[in-house]
């Protein structure tokens, strides 16, 4: 089996494991027994044409090697087809496999395919066992772990959902080789959310993983052994960090409310949200929007006399190192403003923001309590930079 790295989760009512290393997807079967604690009799995959075409026998030809009867169902591509209609055409092809409570549902692809299949996989005969296989960089670091699962509707994004925890995850570093650039841009920034929210030592991990990557091509960089494992580590140390949040491990560990810890996650999300909801949610990838979100938040902190404009540069710098992000000169900042308010994070009839006193020092900050200029002049800055 190839070198892989485990994390056991401490999520609740279960536990489960987290596999990362290179070509670790040719021991899906083996992988999938060892979560499941035996084979199951059926495995069904829910993926998309494009990832399945570049990983999809690999996996099921390993899980059919372990024992296991296959079948495989295909979702459209894209944010727009994590909706109703999915679900549906899900669950009626977990019918027609024939899917028990002892068999498994393995999703195949980034985050549109592990949210939607997870939500499938939590409602079809009240759970069955699930495990994700994430193949972009935003979902192997954020969305297969944590057990937020769901789907879109016409009113919002992901406001149907429940929390499903997976049986396990498998992460082939490999399949980032042919993850488009945008994807992978979009994948770093919210890897440099978590660094800066979690404190200096996964930041500068980040950063020096950007500044190794800076111009060169990930594809070959992940042939090269020593990138490879310095990767590895990285990947580990952010799931680390998103694990021991979502564990409630963080709670115990500073002062924070359970609440209090899963809201700063959302750091650079606030203005995110409202970019993307002005765009009609076409123009960036949500990480892209994320990358903007994460500068606003830091100029914003140091108008209020929170950061330091050293530690404000920083943060702008190792945003640049993820990727080139869409710009927002063409965006009208009132609009934007104006789009806040509806924010779905609004708690309590009040908007708040994540700000840093510091790298890994959030804070949370009523929206009432910031001024209008604060708030343009960060704008300005992020139109500038
Ligand atoms: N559950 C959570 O906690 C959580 C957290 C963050 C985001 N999300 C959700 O994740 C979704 C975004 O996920 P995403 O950024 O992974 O986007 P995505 O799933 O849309 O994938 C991005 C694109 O890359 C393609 N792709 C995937 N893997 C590839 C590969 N290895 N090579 C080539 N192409 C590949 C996909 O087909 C798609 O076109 C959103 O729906 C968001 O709401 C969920
Ligand atoms: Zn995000």
């Amino acid at each position: 089996m190839p070198k892989s790295i485990k994390i056991k989760t401490k999520s609740s009512p279960s536990s489960y494991e987290i596999r990362i290393g290179q070509g670790v997807l040719r021991n899906a079967g083996v992988l999938t027994a060892e979560f499941l604690g035996r084979m199951p009799e059926r495995v069904a995959f829910i993926s998309n044409r494009k990832v399945f075409g570049l990983y999809g026998a690999e996996v099921t030809s390993s899980v059919g090697d372990a024992g296991a009867l296959r079948s495989v169902s295909f979702m459209g591509e894209g944010e727009r087809f994590k909706n109703l209609r999915t679900l549906v055409d899900s669950l009626e092809f977990f019918s027609t496999a024939s899917l028990s409570r002892t068999d498994a549902v393995v999703a195949l692809g980034g985050g549109v395919v592990g949210d939607l299949t997870g939500f499938a996989a939590s409602v079809y005969l009240r759970g069955i066992p699930f495990i994700q296989v994430p193949t972009t960089l935003l979902s192997m670091i954020d969305s297969s772990v944590g057990g937020k699962t769901g789907i879109n509707t016409p009113f919002g994004k992901n406001l149907v959902g429940a929390f499903y925890q997976p049986k396990g995850v498998i992460i082939d570093t490999d399949t980032l080789k042919t993850l488009p650039p945008r994807e992978l841009t979009a994948g770093f920034c919210e890897a440099v959310k978590q660094g800066a929210i979690a404190g200096k030592e996964l930041f500068e991990l980040t950063e020096a993983i950007l500044r190794r990557r800076s111009g060169k091509d990930l594809r070959h960089q992940l042939d090269d052994r020593a990138f490879s494992s310095h990767f590895a580590e990285f990947l580990r140390e952010q799931l680390k960090f998103k694990a021991r949040i979502v564990s409630g491990d963080e709670k115990e560990a500073s002062e924070r409310t359970d609440a209090l810890s899963r809201k700063i996650l959302n750091f650079g999300h606030t203005l995110a949200h409202a970019l993307e909801k002005v765009t009609k949610f076409r123009y960036f990838r949500h990480g892209e929007a994320v990358g903007h979100g994460i500068k606003f938040a830091a100029s914003l902190s140091k108008n209020l006399g929170l950061l330091s404009k050293d530690e404000v540069t920083l943060l702008y710098d190792v945003v640049h190192m993820a990727g080139r992000l869409p710009a927002v000169a063409g965006i009208d900042p009132r609009d934007v403003f104006a789009a806040l308010k509806h924010d779905k994070k609004v708690i309590d009839g009040s908007l708040q923001w994540i700000l840093l006193k510091g790298i890994g020092e959030p804070v949370i900050v009523p929206h009432a309590e910031l001024d209008r200029p604060a708030m343009k002049a960060a704008f300005k800055d992020i139109v500038r930079s």
